[in-house]
């Protein structure tokens, strides 16, 4: 045994230095689906200071360390790929402070997102990135992986709303980068940097994020279509006609079918495609805006348009899109999700060539997402023993397909999910050699021994 588990146990206490294999077996997967990687250790970390030991020694003990949120993330960057410690911050859910003169709010990373929204909204202020897992997934989380959502339409991803970190670096230094003030050029932005790192910069302990004034009122509208081209055809008709919604989401004909059975609004027998659109404003603006975005879609041939009655209703509308990816899950032995990003005017296109690479591949694809951004989940399903030879070829040709094609339609691997180890070895398709060493020395200089979330990101 390792004697740098003794030397935590004896500092931070049993009850915060997992070994055991069945307590170990939580923090061995996420919802990639990968693995398990179980890690020697979990040490579930309180404060910045146990953060700065834990890295310390492991520094000192040359042992690696994986941080981790809530594990939520789809693509692997809080797996133990390498074993050693997975630091946990999922203890540290203090939300320190929500200030409404200065709009920002400081919290530990270990706050639920949906908590921080929720605590933003009761001070009459608003906190926009919603991840679809935002009732389980964390901040810290959010920051590592740059969590995106429906309302990165027209509010932007997490990077946008994260000013100022206290992050500790593998071997225990402690940064505060960033501000607290509206702006801010002082030196390189390294807030930005450690936004989306996935972990291998890093572990945060403080997070100040900028809040917005709450928006007056919410209104959405639902559009069904006989096809998904259509489909895209309205939602490029809204962007180009310059309304604003705060999402523009899109599901095509197998995720609808999978989300039927459960979805509280009947929809239509025959539905190819439906068009999610929600705004936000002052009340007075908000009837006259849904509108002219139900027309946009009526005149793209919708075959039918609900416009959210009540608050009650929005919220049963919007389940129809948030069930979406569980449906998919737990109707299938096997689901792999992406989320590439092509420009929005490729989005039909890229549609029209998920289906060819299903057909191609005898496999059952499901797309949908925030199609506003172009940026599409992308679900290859089977009912096959994925882990047979044959299956996982098949799997693996429709994967660099749908990547391939993403490509060439100039778009780029992952919109919001992050890289991981599950877009690893894609990373060479879309950047150069020169662009991924710069990152990879980037990464020696924050950590020169390679052992905070070691063989992510980049090829291996
Ligand atoms: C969603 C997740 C898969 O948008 O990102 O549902
Ligand atoms: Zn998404």
């Amino acid at each position: 045994m390792r004697p740098i588990f003794d030397i935590l146990a004896r500092e931070l206490g049993t009850a915060k230095v997992l070994r055991d294999e069945a307590r170990l077996e939580a923090y061995a997967r996420d919802e990639s689906g990968l693995g398990p990687y179980p890690p020697e250790a979990a040490v579930l970390c309180d404060s910045v200071e146990e953060i700065q030991l834990v890295l310390r020694l492991a520094d000192e003990h040359r042992v690696p360390v994986v941080p981790r949120g809530l594990g939520t993330g789809m693509t692997g960057g809080a797996l133990a790929t390498h074993g050693g410690i997975v630091l946990s911050t999922e203890r540290m859910q203090r939300i320190k402070e929500i200030d409404p003169a200065d709009l920002v709010a400081v919290v530990e990373p270990g706050v639920i997102t949906g908590v921080l929204q929720d605590a933003a909204e009761a001070a009459g202020l608003f906190y926009p990135p919603d991840p679809a897992s935002l009732a389980m997934c964390s901040l810290g989380g959010n920051v590592a992986e740059n969590a995106g959502g429906p309302r990165a339409f027209k509010y932007g991803v997490t990077r946008e709303y994260v000013i100022g970190l206290e992050t500790v670096l593998m071997g225990g230094t402690r940064l505060r980068p960033g501000r607290r003030t509206a702006k801010g050029v002082t030196g390189y932005d390294v807030v930005g940097l450690f936004c989306g790192s996935e972990g291998t910069f890093g572990v945060s302990s403080e997070i100040t994020l900028k809040l917005l004034p709450k928006p007056q009122g919410v209104a959405l509208l639902l559009a069904v279509f006989a096809d998904p081209v259509k489909a895209g055809e309205a939602i490029t008709a809204i962007i180009r006609k310059g309304y604003r919604p705060r999402a523009l989401e899109l599901m095509d004909r197998a995720s609808i079918d999978h989300v039927r059975p459960k979805a509280t609004y009947p929809i239509p027998v025959g539905a190819g495609a439906i068009v999610i659109c929600e705004l936000d404003g002052d009340e007075a603006a908000l009837a006259p805006a849904v509108e002219r975005c139900a027309q946009a879609c009526d005149e793209s041939g919708a075959t039918e348009v609900v416009i959210a009655a009540d608050e009650a209703q929005r919220r049963r509308l919007w389940e129809t899109r948030r069930i979406t990816s569980p449906s998919l899950r737990h109707a299938h032995r096997y689901k792999v999700s992406e989320d590439i990003c092509v420009p929005r005017s490729a989005i039909a296109e890229m549609l029209r060539r998920v289906d060819k690479i299903g057909a191609r591949h005898d496999l059952l694809m499901a797309t949908f997402g925030h199609a506003g951004d172009g940026n599409l989940h992308v679900n290859v399903l089977t009912d096959e023993d994925h882990r047979e030879a044959a299956v996982a070829a098949r799997i693996q040709g429709a994967l660099g397909d749908i990547f391939k094609d993403t490509l060439s339609l100039r778009g780029t691997l992952s919109g919001e999910h992050g890289i991981g180890i599950a877009k690893q070895k894609y990373m060479p398709w879309e950047q150069a050699p020169e662009l991924i060493e710069v990152q990879k020395k980037l990464k020696l200089t924050l950590d020169p021994k390679n052992l905070l979330n070691p063989g992510k990101i980049f090829p291996t």
